[in-house]
């Protein structure tokens, strides 16, 4: 049995993680920390309540984080807390650094001290900031926007250096994951991501907004790499295999599937699986965005054997059934 550290575990990516792993091996203990309660981590529970042990905790309470470490053997830690929103963080740079940062170290520190030596890191394409060229490789500089970006490039270079007390570590840069899995899909409050939002707004008829359009791009407005988060979440299931099996892998991959779609193509895309018109207007740019976020995931392709299956239409009619099913429920 590998006794798997989730943190995060009540977040949109870490419990759709848990759910997909869980559904399809029997070999994983999963041990899992937040800070708060969720639907998803819910759902969760009443799906897995005995493979999953669920500690509501803050990571920068560091005595109360060793009791986790104190009561259970663990074998590996996959990282995925932190508070994410680009925005937020410009306006509240103390409570990003403090939060994201201290958890990180607390963590770090806690896993040496108790001899687990493996890390997965949700790291973020954040961290390259403006593009030099584009599709970005992992040799990109890094110069992240924002302080949020700036809190995933620190943590990178720290979880790196503690590969000198022996940790060994993969550090996944996602590109922007949405979608859904089972039902189990995107619950961020508030929700500041392109596709549930353009989801609801076709859903509740209401006009969609298209944050600046006088962006260096063909159409003026920013483009994306949308990863379907079943792809993502093969992407961590592929590390965890290879972090098993492989003593100091020690790397960085980028994920995304190698296209960049503007926002207004996503419209567009929208507009053609859902056999629906989109209502927007352009509206400010808001802070920290840059205009192009493309990966090259050709390192994560070549050496996980990484083979993402889904594309934006898969997504944006995953994310539709999921809203509307919602609103089914609530009648
Ligand atoms: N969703 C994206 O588009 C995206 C893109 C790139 C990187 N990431 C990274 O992936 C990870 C997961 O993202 P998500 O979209 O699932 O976010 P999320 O907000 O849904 O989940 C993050 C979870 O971390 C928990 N958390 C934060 N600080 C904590 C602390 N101090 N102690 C305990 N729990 C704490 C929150 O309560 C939350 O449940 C994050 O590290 C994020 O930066 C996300």
């Amino acid at each position: 049995m590998i006794n798997l550290l989730i943190t995060g575990s009540s977040g949109y990516i870490a419990s759709t993680f848990i759910y997909k792993l869980l559904s399809q091996y029997t070999n994983y203990q999963i041990i899992a920390i937040d800070k708060v309660l969720s639907i998803n981590k819910e759902k969760l529970l009443s799906k897995f309540k005995n493979k999953i042990k669920f500690y509501q905790l803050d990571l920068l309470n560091y005595q109360k984080l060793e009791e986790v470490f104190k009561a259970n053997e663990i074998d590996i830690v996959i990282h995925f807390a932190a508070l994410t929103l680009v925005n937020e963080s410009e306006n509240e740079p103390f409570t990003y650094l403090n939060n994201n940062l201290n958890s990180t170290i607390n963590l770090l520190d806690l896993m040496i001290k108790y001899n687990v030596f493996n890390i997965v890191f949700s790291s973020s394409a954040s961290v390259y900031g403006n593009a030099i060229y584009t599709p970005i490789d992992e040799n990109h500089p890094l110069n992240p926007l924002s302080f949020y970006g700036l809190t995933k490039k620190i943590s990178e270079e720290i979880i790196i250096n503690y590969n000198r007390k022996g940790l060994n570590y993969i550090i996944l840069r996602y590109f922007n994951p949405a979608g859904v899995i089972d039902d189990l899909g995107e619950e961020h409050n508030p929700e500041t991501h392109l596709i549930p939002l353009l989801i609801k707004s076709i859903i509740n008829k209401t006009t969609f907004k298209v944050y600046g359009n006088n962006y260096n791009t063909p159409d003026g407005t920013c483009i994306r790499d949308f990863i379907h988060i079943s792809d993502l979440v093969d992407a961590h299931i592929l590390s965890l295999e290879s972090i098993i099996n492989e003593d100091n892998l020690n790397e960085i991959f980028n994920v995304g599937i190698n296209k960049g779609y503007s926002i207004l193509q996503v419209i567009e895309t929208a507009e053609k699986v859902l056999n629906q018109k989109v209502n927007y207007i352009i509206d400010n740019p808001r802070k920290g965005d840059v205009p192009i976020l493309v990966a090259k995931s050709d390192k994560i392709i070549s050496k996980l054997k990484f083979s993402p299956k889904y594309d934006l239409s898969d997504i944006i009619l995953d994310v539709f059934n999921y809203e509307k099913s919602k609103q089914i429920q609530k009648y």
